[in-house]
């Protein structure tokens, strides 16, 4: 697709960005944005030019100036998009979701408003094993549907690129089942989905929690259940769930090991409800990322930064559950690289990555150039990819706000602040 956009808004190009490399401290506005009064010109679905209007323009049309005359949609099949000053981000990275679930765990709000904390709804019978005796009972042609749709809202929301664990089956024939649910849905989306296997999750329904069930099951995830996952080839990524109370810093350690023999790479659910020292393992081990890490230590923050390990936020989940944040501006004093992500599960059920930007902007103070960066370039990186950016030679892979500033991105939580979503040079058509 070849298109030019002119009368840009502010533009995050994120060029001045090391491309495959964490971005840690705050990003400056003169390297990274490109002011209002730009445009973007693209070929074959590839950004060829960003720059001033006019300059821009000429590189793509020559002495040809018709472009400027408002009537005027496209030239030599160059088709013309004429924006009124909307900001413009790469799109948007969702590095932490769990994809596909059935069943529906409102119910525990209310017991929530009761008193009862996540450890004791789970106990209860709540929780993950309920989502995954729900799952294991939904047909896979539902469980496709809902994750497509799931898939498409994100992509409404400017999300283009998707990771996605698995972690509501807990056996090996049902954890395959949703790797490749997951694969089907993503095959008709145009979202680019990587897939994590997390067996690790919790204690399957039909064991009973004696005090060695972890043990055993951790036994069954690395004799069992990993060598198949890895054989059917569509999970790049292993988590575990890392917690006081689920998973131990031993036992995570025993799979991630397993796992990377596998040729996997590991993610990790870190310190989510207190610090059990998980943020450290994931340095220990070279993880990708280290994800939720609320109530990680200093010493386990600074070990992830000094091993590239990206700490990843999901401001959604303390949200939903209605507890406070993380003070995240403390990567940014420190310079440890960070990312955001939505988290989304059937206990927070956000799809939308400007919600998380909204969290992150309005509860936790980030600025919006900082959050733009913790949700597009660095979550990027931690998945193997190369660092979204609007430069040439990039794919045109963009979101167009409906707001003048690069704030909007995060200051509409009750509404969907992307205007338009671009993928490889062509806007998306959301209304079928
Ligand atoms: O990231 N904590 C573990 N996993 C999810 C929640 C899963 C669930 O409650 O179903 C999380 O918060
Ligand atoms: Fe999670």
């Amino acid at each position: 697709m070849d298109a030019i956009i002119l009368g840009c808004g502010p533009v995050a190009h994120l060029q001045g960005l090391k491309k495959d490399i964490l971005h840690a401290g705050p990003a400056s506005h003169t390297e990274n944005v490109l002011p209002a009064g730009g445009a973007i010109a693209i070929r074959n679905g590839t950004i060829v030019a960003i720059g001033p209007e006019h300059e821009t323009a000429t590189f793509l049309f020559g002495d040809d100036e018709s472009w400027m005359r408002p009537d005027v949609t496209s030239i030599d099949g160059i088709q013309i998009h004429r924006l009124k000053g909307q900001a413009i981000t790469p799109s948007f990275v969702d590095s932490h979701t769990h994809l596909v679930w059935g069943g529906d765990r409102s119910g525990e709000h209310d017991q929530r408003c009761a008193g009862m904390s996540y450890r004791e709804i789970a106990d209860a019978g709540g929780g993950i094993t309920s989502t995954v005796q729900a799952t294991r009972n939904s047909h896979s042609a539902h469980l496709i549907d809902s994750a497509e749709r799931r898939l498409w809202s994100m992509l409404e929301h400017g999300t283009t690129i998707v990771e996605a664990k698995s972690g509501y089956g807990l056996s090996t024939k049902e954890e395959l089942r949703l790797l490749e649910i997951a694969e089907d849905a993503a095959r008709s989306v145009p979202v680019n989905v990587h897939h994590t296997w997390l067996g690790a999750h919790a204690l399957p329904p039909e064991m009973d929690s004696s005090k060695d069930a972890f043990d055993v099951y951790t036994e069954e995830l690395v004799s069992t259940q990993l060598p198949e996952v890895a054989e059917q080839g569509i999970a790049t990524f292993a988590d575990v769930f890392c917690e006081p109370g689920w998973f131990s810093l031993e036992q995570t350690a025993y799979i991630a090991e397993a796992a990377v023999s596998h040729g996997l790479s590991m993610r990790l659910h870190a310190d989510e409800f207190t610090d059990g020292g998980a943020a450290g393992l994931a340095a220990q081990i070279g993880a990708s990322s280290a994800d939720h890490v609320h109530y990680s230590s200093d010493v386990g923050r600074a070990a992830c930064a000094e091993n590239d390990v990206l700490q990843t936020f999901l401001p959604g989940t303390p949200y939903s559950m209605g507890t406070e944040q993380p003070d995240v501006t403390q990567c940014l004093r420190e310079e440890w690289p960070f990312g955001l992500a939505t988290d989304f599960n059937p206990n927070c059920q956000i799809l939308s990555m400007p919600m998380v930007a909204s969290l992150a902007m309005q509860q936790i103070g980030l600025s919006s150039l900082d959050t733009i960066v913790a949700m597009t370039h660095n979550p990027a990186v931690s998945l193997g990819l190369p660092g979204r950016s609007i430069a040439p030679g990039d794919p045109a892979d963009l979101v167009v706000l409906s707001g003048s500033t690069l704030s909007s991105v995060g200051l509409s939580p009750g509404t969907n602040p992307v205007q338009s979503v671009m993928v490889e040079g062509a806007f998306l058509d959301f209304s079928e």
